[in-house]
């Protein structure tokens, strides 16, 4: 089959929805590649480095797999051959005209900003992929209008204090841009009412405000809920100090499926300093800051600029086209099985349903929810593909009790009747299990990479040890020296094998 990379039809999208570098991936799945011409010029990629990484250039629309980054104009779709695939951002749930649109026509379309936001999904997920690069870009929009340093400097002509950024909501854009702030030397707090994700804004260096209401509870979903009175009283108190004291404020927040709470009034608005900064993520969802005008920069009348700014991702358009290309070359992957440049549909894989709008002509659009939930599944479902835990369920009381009282009757009978001999290592055994179970359990997950390592040399003294004792005495002590230098391995192995795709990662090639 071919796939055809579309250039983008509205004037002012500079992303485009392959790069040379995924047109080699898609090549290696076993397609051809047309791209448009131009298709890449406002993204940096010639047509020259499309044909040299095996593309021709043609017209895109009448292949048989049509990659585009917005939905495609009407005369591209006019192009495109009844027994195609489209796959692009076609908004479904936000543009029931283009849903009608689509469903008109005789292809199947595909949307990608469908894709549910599961674990199993998180290759192809644009919207974290868009969200990330527009949460660091706010930050950029923010610098560059606010006229000052970001961090704070001793200097010979004067001490300049660090500027001082709140961001709220700490989703996928809001940790990029307390990341990115923090990054530039700024003093950055941040809120969201799902207190889980405290431990994530510090791991960036951020503060976490939190807003003590007894509403707040710990989400089963990855996303927050529509929190009621008492905790929108508090959020607005903190809002309103946090304003006055913050240079610029980046607003982050949504709940799926509703307009952008409005966090910032207009009073807090006028309370903050002039030549403070807001840009307001949220802004094409309503914004969750009044004032807000859709895709502009707006100056108040105390000086304070917002930015409405609803294209951030595509402010860095070759970034933008990679990673959005990458989730294209994951999706087409998991299209293609068997690798031969044959795109086949699953109707039954719950990712690639949820993104169908349209199946060969056949409107699809509402697709059934994809359940991502943390509470406990029940046995039934947990074979469904489609389920993904977010948060571990929590051990019960009587559990734990049970837990322990099994494990004193073990070590009774083991007191009981062991030989004399034994009972010195059965005691230090379960000493150990102990006090390692507490140690290792509050050891913060940033000091997980040098635990692993600590881990790694118990491993080592336990395969010298078990390599001693191997074939000397009876055969149950010789079958559990086995089995513990199997183990210790897995380990030494398993461990070095994830230091080396960590490695990878920095690796600039
Ligand atoms: P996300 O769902 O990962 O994060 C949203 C966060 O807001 C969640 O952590 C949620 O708990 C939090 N939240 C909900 N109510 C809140 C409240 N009252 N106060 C504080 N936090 C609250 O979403 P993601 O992907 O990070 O996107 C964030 C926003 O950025 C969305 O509105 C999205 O449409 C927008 N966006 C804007 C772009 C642009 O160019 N302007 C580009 C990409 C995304």
């Amino acid at each position: 089959m071919i796939v055809g990379v579309l250039r983008e039809a509205r004037a002012g999208e500079h992303r485009v929805a392959a790069t040379p570098a995924t047109v080699e991936q898609i090549r290696g799945l076993g397609y051809e590649v047309v791209v448009d011409a131009g298709a890449g010029a406002a993204a940096g990629f010639t047509d020259g480095a499309y044909e040299a990484a095996g593309a021709a250039v043609g017209e895109a629309a009448a292949a048989d797999v049509v990659l585009g980054v917005e939905a495609p104009s009407r005369a591209q779709l006019d192009a495109v051959r009844p027994e195609a695939t489209v796959i692009a951002l076609f908004a479904p749930a936000f543009d029931p005209v283009m849903v009608e649109e689509l469903g008109r026509r005789p292809f199947t379309a595909l949307s990608m900003d469908a894709v549910p936001r599961i674990s199993r999904a998180q290759s192809m997920d644009v919207l974290s992929s868009m969200a990330n690069i527009a949460g660091y870009r706010a930050v950029v929009e923010a610098a560059h209008e606010f006229g000052r340093f970001f961090t704070g400097q001793v200097t010979a002509a004067g001490k300049v204090p660090p500027a001082k950024v709140l961001v709220a909501g700490a989703g996928v854009a809001g940790l990029a841009a307390i990341g990115t702030a923090g990054s530039l030397g700024a003093v950055v707090r941040a809120t969201d009412p799902r207190p889980e994700v405290a431990d994530q804004v510090r791991s960036l260096g951020g503060e976490y405000l939190s807003i003590e209401s007894p509403e707040v509870e710990v989400s089963t979903t990855g996303y927050a809920k529509e929190m009621g009175d008492d905790y929108k009283a508090r959020e607005a108190e903190l809002y309103a100090a946090q304003c006055r004291d913050a240079d610029i404020v980046i607003t982050t927040a949504l709940i799926p499926g509703r307009p952008a709470p409005v966090l910032i009034t207009a009073d807090m608005v006028a309370a903050m300093k002039p030549g403070s900064v807001i840009v307001d993520m949220a802004a094409a969802n309503g914004g969750n800051v009044v004032g807000t005008v859709k895709g502009e920069k707006t100056v108040t009348g105390n000086g304070v600029t917002i930015l409405g700014y609803t294209d951030l991702a595509g402010r860095l358009p070759a970034q933008a086209s990679q990673l959005y290309g990458t989730n294209l070359v994951n999706l087409l992957k998991l299209m293609t099985p068997g690798k031969d440049g044959r795109l086949v549909l699953d109707w039954d894989d719950p990712v690639q349903r949820s993104i169908t709008v349209v199946r060969a002509g056949e409107s699809a659009w509402p697709p059934p929810p994809v359940r991502v939930s943390a509470a406990p599944v029940p046995a039934a479902a947990a074979a469904a593909p489609a389920v993904e835990s977010a948060v571990r369920k929590p051990v019960t009381a009587g559990r734990k009790f049970g837990a322990v009282s099994v494990a004193a009757l073990a070590l009774f009978l083991a007191a009981g009747f062991a030989p004399a001999a034994l009972l010195p290592h059965v005691t230090v055994f379960v000493l150990a299990i102990v006090i390692g179970y507490y140690v290792i359990g509050h050891v913060h997950h940033a000091l997980h990479t040098p635990l692993m390592s600590v881990t790694n040399a118990i491993s080592g003294i336990i395969v010298v040890g078990s390599l001693l004792q191997i074939g000397q005495s009876s055969t149950a002590v010789t079958v559990l020296s086995f089995v513990a230098i199997l183990l210790a391995s897995i380990n030494v192995f398993g461990g070095f094998a994830v230091t080396r795709r960590m490695l990878a990662m920095f690796n600039r090639s």
